[in-house]
């Protein structure tokens, strides 16, 4: 059994002064808020010892120093209590799981920021960035681009597709002839023509003579 919040260290060096002139008992002038019968045995043994500057008044019964609770005075207890699953390593000092801080736990931190207007939230105990509809990506650092890029572009910013040379348009969907293609043929690809027949060649400048 542990015994803690009896009262402030102020109490528990009272306590213990008492106990090593040889006073085993509190006595009638003890300081008030010690609890009636709080006994301190000497000769007490606690097994586990008691831990972390705990003193044993009675077997069995660790008086816990301030900051520290359980049976053996094994546990350091941290107020506010460590949030978000942090674990109190020692009073008042949380060690957080990955994706929280602050000295709570209480703050929660995406690794390398959100980018673009993101907003880091916690998602069942996991960081994560929340980002605005037109970036996506753990830091919101990918643009969405609802048009897609074709071709090889690259979607550069919301909506914006960068092009790779030789392809044009929102969605880098238009091919680029350096030299027009004539006589109603189409740019199919960068300069590559599709022509109408009876035309051919590069430009579809030359006329199909078996025709
Ligand atoms: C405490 O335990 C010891 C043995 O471990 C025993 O001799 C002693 O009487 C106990 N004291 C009390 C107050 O029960």
């Amino acid at each position: 059994m542990a015994l803690s919040g009896l009262g402030s260290a102020l109490l528990l060096s009272s306590a213990l002064l008492l106990a090593l002139s040889g006073l085993c008992t509190a006595r009638s002038d003890a300081p008030r808020g010690v609890a009636v019968g709080f006994v301190f045995d000497p000769k007490a043994k606690c097994e586990p010892p008691c831990k972390h500057a705990g003193v044993c008044i009675r077997n069995n019964t660790c008086y816990c120093a301030k900051g520290y609770e359980g049976e053996s005075c094994q546990y350091a207890n941290c107020y506010p209590k460590c949030k978000n699953g942090g674990a109190c390593l020692r009073p008042g000092k949380c060690r957080c799981p990955p994706g929280f801080g602050g000295r709570y736990c209480h703050k929660v931190t995406c690794q390398g920021g959100c980018w673009n207007g993101g907003e880091c939230i916690a998602l069942n105990g996991v960081a994560k960035c929340n980002c605005p509809s037109s970036w996506t990506g753990s830091k919101c650092q990918e643009a969405i681009c609802p048009q897609g890029c074709r071709n090889g572009g690259v979607c550069v910013a919301p909506g914006i597709c960068s092009c790779p040379e030789g392809w044009l348009g929102g969605a880098c969907h238009t091919a680029v002839c350096s030299q027009p293609c004539l006589n109603g043929g189409k740019c199919i690809s960068p300069d590559k023509c599709r022509c109408r027949p009876p035309y051919s060649g590069p430009r579809c400048e030359e006329r199909n003579k078996s025709h």
